[in-house]
């Protein structure tokens, strides 16, 4: 049985960064992961660059049953500090929109940089490690397919459900309700909706059109791009909303932010004998203005429709209402919303407070991060935190 002062098990963004900072404080640290190699989700995020932060990150662009849970661990780990050690290992970057920070090259550098951090910690990494049996606490002992190894502290940092094939499990999950801590029912997020009926039949023919919207759901409003697909909808602003839906629950598209409600009636003055077909598709793609278009209007010059069939028309198209039947699910899934219930942990450290020495970090936890590298910010920051107290 080997010996360890803290075993992290998943050697992904949260659990790499967790051994980086217990590494550093001098412990001997071992991490466990089930994958042929460490970061996989790293390698494939933001199209291949890794939208690895963002500079806007704030407790309000986190989902949790409670939402300043991650303020103290995000202070304590912030954009700047990943940024610093980025910019020590020379990887180039950009910030594309809205405060993403990508790299220019491929993802692979920063899990390079992981690596490396963690090797000059110290740090012990297996992968293609099966975890058989986890037990004790606060004497932690695992049997794995390496061998049993034993520590005083156990970060579990295997992430949430999203892409199985990947190696994505919900043994985070699993191992926190076993040590009794509870679980925030997990739910696919920023992922797509997929429609039914009516909905479907109009989405299906504009797979591909994409228009900017605003995308609101309970409280939580987007305003970026949407994109219809054979099933359904998405794109960011879909993506977004799709974190503050439930089963049942109604989506409000605005599909003209820029425009009032009036904006036809304006238009029918500025220009009377144009075919209100031509007017819409001066503010949407042409194929999207055709299939929203009310059958019942006459196809010839706008100045013989009436003033309130276009009124009407403004305010349907600044308020479409749709229920999706349900989203694409894990497969597609960026992460995992809902898990380990931030009451049972310490919002400092991320220590389960009835377990002496189990921590959990990243997506595992119930704090949801917007698109644009929110969740990455997440990820370094909450491992970081339970780094520097295991
Ligand atoms: P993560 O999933 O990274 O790591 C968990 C680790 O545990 C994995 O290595 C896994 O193999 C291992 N594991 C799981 N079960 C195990 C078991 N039973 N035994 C042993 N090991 C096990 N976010 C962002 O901020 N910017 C972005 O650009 C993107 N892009 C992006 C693209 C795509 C396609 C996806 C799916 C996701 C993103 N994300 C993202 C989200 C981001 O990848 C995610 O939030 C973090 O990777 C979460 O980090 P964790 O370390 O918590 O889990």
């Amino acid at each position: 049985m080997r010996q360890f002062d803290v075993i992290i098990l998943g050697a992904g963004a949260a659990g790499l960064m967790a051994a980086i900072a217990a590494g550093r404080r001098g412990r001997r640290v071992l991490v466990l992961d089930h994958a042929p190699e460490a970061g996989r989700k790293i390698l494939i995020s933001g199209g291949g660059r890794c939208n690895f932060t963002n500079i806007h990150t704030a407790p309000d662009r986190f989902f949790s049953e409670n939402r300043r849970f991650c303020a103290s661990a995000l202070a304590g780990f912030s954009p700047r500090d990943f940024l610093a050690m980025v910019e020590a290992h020379r990887i180039a970057w950009h910030e594309k929109t809205l405060g993403q920070l990508f790299c220019d090259g491929p993802a692979r550098a920063i899990v390079a940089m992981l690596l490396a951090e963690c090797a000059a910690a110290g740090v012990e990494i297996r992968t293609l490690c099966t975890i058989t049996e986890v037990g004790g606490g606060p004497d932690f002992r695992l049997d794995t397919s390496a061998g049993p190894f034993a520590a005083g502290s156990l970060i579990l940092a295997t992430g949430g459900l999203s892409i199985p094939k990947l190696g994505a499990t919900g043994f985070a999950h699993d191992l926190a309700a076993r040590f009794g801590l509870r679980i925030v029912a997990p739910r696919p997020a920023l992922v797509p909706f997929v429609l039914e009926g009516e909905e479907r039949a109009r989405a299906t023919p504009l797979a591909g059109v994409s228009q900017p919207v605003v995308a609101a759901c309970g409280r939580a409003r987007f305003r970026e791009a949407m994109l219809f697909t054979h099933r359904g909808l998405s794109g960011p602003a879909i993506l977004q909303v799709s974190t503050a839906w439930r089963e049942g629950m109604t989506v409000g598209i605005d599909l003209l932010p820029d425009q009032g409600p009036d904006f036809l009636l304006r238009r029918k003055r500025e220009a009377p004998k144009s075919a209100l077909r031509t007017l819409l598709g001066g503010v949407m793609p042409q194929r999207m203005a055709d299939a929203f278009m009310p059958a019942a209007l006459p196809p010839g010059p706008v100045a013989a429709i009436a003033d309130r069939a276009l009124l009407d028309l403004g305010a349907r198209l600044k308020s479409w209402r749709i229920v999706p039947a349900g989203t694409e699910g894990y497969v597609k899934a960026e992460v995992t919303a809902g898990g380990v219930d931030t009451a049972g942990l310490s919002q400092r450290t991320l220590a389960a407070t009835g377990v002496p020495g189990l921590f959990v970090v990243g997506e595992a936890v119930d704090v949801t991060g917007w698109l644009g590298g929110y969740n990455f910010q997440w990820a370094w920051a909450s491992g970081w935190a339970a780094g520097s107290a295991a």
